[in-house]
């Protein structure tokens, strides 16, 4: 049997996705003989754990009872080598075992240190959540020490990455020739990729405080999306072939002028975090992929906290067709969340005046089937459990990330920060898309 060693269990990303992600796993069998043993620093018992396990997984089924016996908690401190003796003996000749990071970056290199020393019986990964460093400079320290304790069995969690629409991305693109065809600047006319939230900086205001809305969400989710939007078709699915295509695309983005930048902070930031801030909660580019294929195609992003919706979503808008003047132009909607769903649509003539009118070809998976794809962090840790890195970003992407990243964040701070009233947005970023 496999072992999943979750550092930080008692945190907000294990309250939040983990335990649900698990116990999803257990229901479907897509992660079966698997043990957890959630590490944290508190004081816990295994009951304590089942208990907040149990909550944060709303309302769980009858196999609840079995699916807890394999959930267990180990308490020690993550920096004293001493303490990592505990966990040895738990994991001695037992199996592969994934350690999965959901601890503040600092802990990072100490737990891969000590962690790799530790003998199972099979596999050794560990899946590093975000943030990967905070730019470029201390995400190239941090990779340095995985890979020296990790080698090549570092997973770098983007976990945009496991979400069901996000992983077809590439199966529309290029499974479907009548995609393939139309997929440039001869036929496209702009990309939208739009991530809104409703939520503020919440229960972690030091780390968002630290980071704002470029280094949380834009470095690794929304570029990654841009980069599945853009990537020519790979030779093959392998993941090597797959990355070296995100990374040229990545790569190839150039730093926004500073009028193509809008940010903002919405009214009541700098009370919940209980200090000033100029910190970003708020951020819309547009961003040019200077590749010959999508020479002129402006790619716009944007992201928030406290803003009017929660949704996610990449629309891609054709250009206008040149015989019916006036005729809206096709667009492709792959809406990530909350429902998942594929909406392309395109005009036909209304007989009763010969207006051209237009309608919409839908799937909505989740009208459809119910929530059925994986969670994220569900399908992210059965493919790690497998060896599959395809879902995983690797250091060359992340690398090419933060060396644009750095840049926006650069450029943001000699910005105007646009306050904005939480349910809207700051009004330039509309004016910036049009
Ligand atoms: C995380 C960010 O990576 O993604 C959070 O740190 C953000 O600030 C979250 O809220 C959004 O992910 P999802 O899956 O809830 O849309």
């Amino acid at each position: 049997m496999n072992t999943l060693v979750i550092f930080g269990a008692s945190g907000d990303l294990a309250k939040k996705k983990l335990f649900a992600a698990l116990y999803n796993g257990f229901v479907s069998r897509r992660l079966k003989e698997l043990r957890v043993i959630a590490v944290g620093r508190r004081e816990w018992s295994d009951g304590e754990l089942r208990r907040i396990a149990f909550e944060s997984c709303g309302k769980p089924s009858a196999q609840w009872q079995e699916f807890e016996k394999t959930l267990s908690y180990h308490k020690m401190e993550f920096s004293d080598a001493k303490d990592y003796r505990g966990l040895a003996k738990k994991l001695e000749g037992k199996g592969g075992v994934v350690y999965f990071l959901a601890t503040p970056p600092e802990f990072f290199e100490v737990i891969a240190k000590n962690a790799a020393k530790i003998r199972n019986g099979g596999f050794k990964r560990i899946m590093v959540e975000k943030p990967f460093g905070e730019s470029l400079q201390t995400a190239e320290k941090l990779n340095a020490a995985m890979q020296k304790h990790f080698a090549e069995e570092v997973y770098r969690i983007d976990h945009f990455l496991g979400k069901g629409m996000i992983r077809n991305i590439l199966a529309l693109r290029f499974s479907n020739e009548v995609f393939k065809r139309v997929w440039d600047k001869e036929s496209i006319e702009s990309v939208f990729i739009n991530h809104s939230e409703t939520v503020g900086a919440g229960s972690r205001p030091t780390y968002y405080d630290a980071a704002g809305a470029i280094k949380d969400m834009l470095q690794s989710h929304l570029l990654q999306m841009v980069a599945l939007v853009a990537m020519k078709e790979p030779l093959s699915v392998d993941s090597d072939d797959l990355q070296k295509e995100k990374v040229r695309v990545i790569s190839s983005i150039k730093p926004p002028a500073a009028k193509d930048v809008v940010v903002g902070q919405y009214d009541g930031y700098e009370k919940e975090i209980g200090k000033s801030s100029s910190t970003e909660t708020f951020i819309a580019a547009k961003l040019s992929v200077a590749l010959p294929e999508w020479k002129g195609v402006p790619f716009f992003v944007r992201t928030g906290k406290m803003l009017s919706d929660n949704f996610a979503e990449i629309v891609v808008r054709f250009k206008q067709a040149k015989l019916f003047a006036g005729a809206p132009a096709n667009e492709l909607v792959i809406r990530i969340q909350p429902d998942e769903r594929i909406r392309f649509r395109f005009n036909l003539v209304d007989y009763a005046d010969l207006q051209l009118e237009p309608f919409a070809m839908e799937f909505c998976e989740s009208c459809e089937f119910g929530i059925s794809t994986p969670l994220a962090y569900e399908k992210l840790i059965a493919d790690c459990l497998q060896g599959h890195r395809t879902l995983f970003a690797s250091w060359p992407e992340i690398e090419a990330s933060w060396r644009l990243a750095d840049k926006v964040v650069a450029i943001a701070k000699k910005s105007v920060l646009h306050k904005y009233v939480p349910g809207s947005g700051p009004k330039e970023a509309q004016k910036l898309f049009q």
